[in-house]
Parts: structure tokens; sequence; C-alpha cells
């Protein structure tokens, strides 16, 4: 599949679930317990950028609510109109995180929550590359992954045809590392979704750090 329609794949899939997707996702414990790390590391008034934003819930709105300044990218555009009405504490852009250029060291965090799915490995290992190279040294990286060894597989997530890819838990730490990020903490659970639409999945979490130099 060429990247033009991967990315149109990923925003149709989240135009279409909208609202759903947070009524299934924003309850998940690990998801809560990722951000409470985040927050409990951040000096008052940090700047934050959320990839793949969603809806803005919970991560931020948990990050605004924190006192943090939230800058939310997402390829959908539904999801960015949901984001600016729930979240008027962040600042939301419709944008492609793979075209997307960002300043070295301007952030004090980087997170991204289950958006890298919809992007071949290749991007996902520079996506986490720009994210790593984007906080300052010192800064915290949160990411959040389905570790299935995957690569453009067909699928069905809560009744949206997708395509999908991703690494297991250990390639993607590799990956992680590789980038420059130390991971302080990693979290593997199988988190159940709200709702009949969506079955049980394996979920990683890593909370890193970039490393000076
Ligand atoms: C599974 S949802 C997760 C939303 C949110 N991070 C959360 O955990 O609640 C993935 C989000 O990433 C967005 N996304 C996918 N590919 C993207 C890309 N290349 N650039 C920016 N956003 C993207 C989707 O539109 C969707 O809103």
């Amino acid at each position: 599949m060429v990247d033009e329609d991967r990315r149109a794949q990923a925003a149709v899939v989240f135009d279409a679930l909208g609202l759903s997707y947070e009524q299934a996702f924003a309850d998940s414990a690990p998801h809560r317990a990722s951000l409470r790390w985040l927050v409990e590391r951040l000096a008052p008034g940090s700047r934050v950028l959320d990839v793949g934003s969603g809806t803005g819930r919970p991560t931020a709105q948990t990050l605004a609510e924190a006192g943090h300044r939230v800058l939310g990218i997402d390829i959908s555009p539904v999801m960015v109109d949901l984001a600016v009405r729930q979240v008027p504490g962040a600042e939301f852009r419709l944008a492609d995180i793979r075209k997307t250029a960002l300043p070295e060291a301007s952030f004090d965090a980087a997170v991204a929550y289950f958006s890298l799915l919809q992007m071949s490995r290749a991007e996902q290992a520079a996506v986490v590359a720009k994210l790593a190279r984007a906080v300052r040294p010192g800064g915290f990286v949160a990411l959040a992954t389905v570790p299935l060894d995957l690569e453009d597989t067909e699928g069905l997530f809560m009744g949206q045809p997708v395509r999908v890819t991703s690494f297991g838990a250990e390639a993607f730490t590799e990956l992680v590392s590789g980038a420059g990020l130390k991971v302080l903490a990693e979290e593997q659970t199988v988190f159940t979704p709200r709702g009949p639409e969506a079955g049980p999945e394996p979920q990683l979490f890593l909370h890193c750090v970039r490393e000076a130099g």
C-alpha cells in the first residue's frame, strides 16, 4: 500500500469512529496510569506534544488540567473537531505526524498513545526518532502500542476495515532505545475496551527519557 493510501485510511477509520473510540477506550486504567507517570515528572507549565490526539480525552485533557501547555496533532478532521470542542485548554492541529517538522528540543515531553499502528515499520521508527529529537535532553516520551508482530495486516477494528502494522514488545523496545530514548518504566497488559464493538487487546506502554548528549 502506498503512503498516501495509508494516510487516507487512518483518517477514514478515525473519522468514522469519532466519539465511539473514546467511549470504548478512555476509561483505560493503564492509559490513565501512564498519564499519572508523566504528570508526576513534569514541571508546571511544561510543553507537551500529543501525537494522534484523538478526541482529546483522556490525554490532552488530563495534561491541560494539570497545568501543562498541550499541542495535539491528528490526521482525522473529525477527531480534531471533537478535541477542540472537548478540551478548550489545549491546542489542536490537523496534521500528519510523518510530514510535520518538529524543531529540535522544542517540547518537555511527547506522547503517542496507539497512533503509530497505521504507519509502516519504517515510518514508525522515523516518528519515534522525530519525537526523541523534539523533546529536550532530559525530557520525557511516553509511547503505547499493541505489541504484535504484524505487517500491513488486514483486520476489523470496531467494525471498520483497517490495515495494521506493529512490532512485538521486544522489537518495539529495541526501536525506542535505538532512537536515543532510555526506557525507565514499562507496562504490558491486556485491556478490554468498554462495549461490544472491540475485544481484548495486548497493550505495551513505554515511559522514556531522552538521554543527554
Ligand atoms: C487509536 S487512536 C488513539 C487516540 C488517542 N491517542 C488515545 O489513545 O485516546 C489513533 C489516533 O491517531 C491518529 N493518527 C493515525 N495516524 C496518524 C498520523 N500519521 N498523524 C497524526 N495522527 C494520526 C488517528 O486519527 C487517531 O485519532
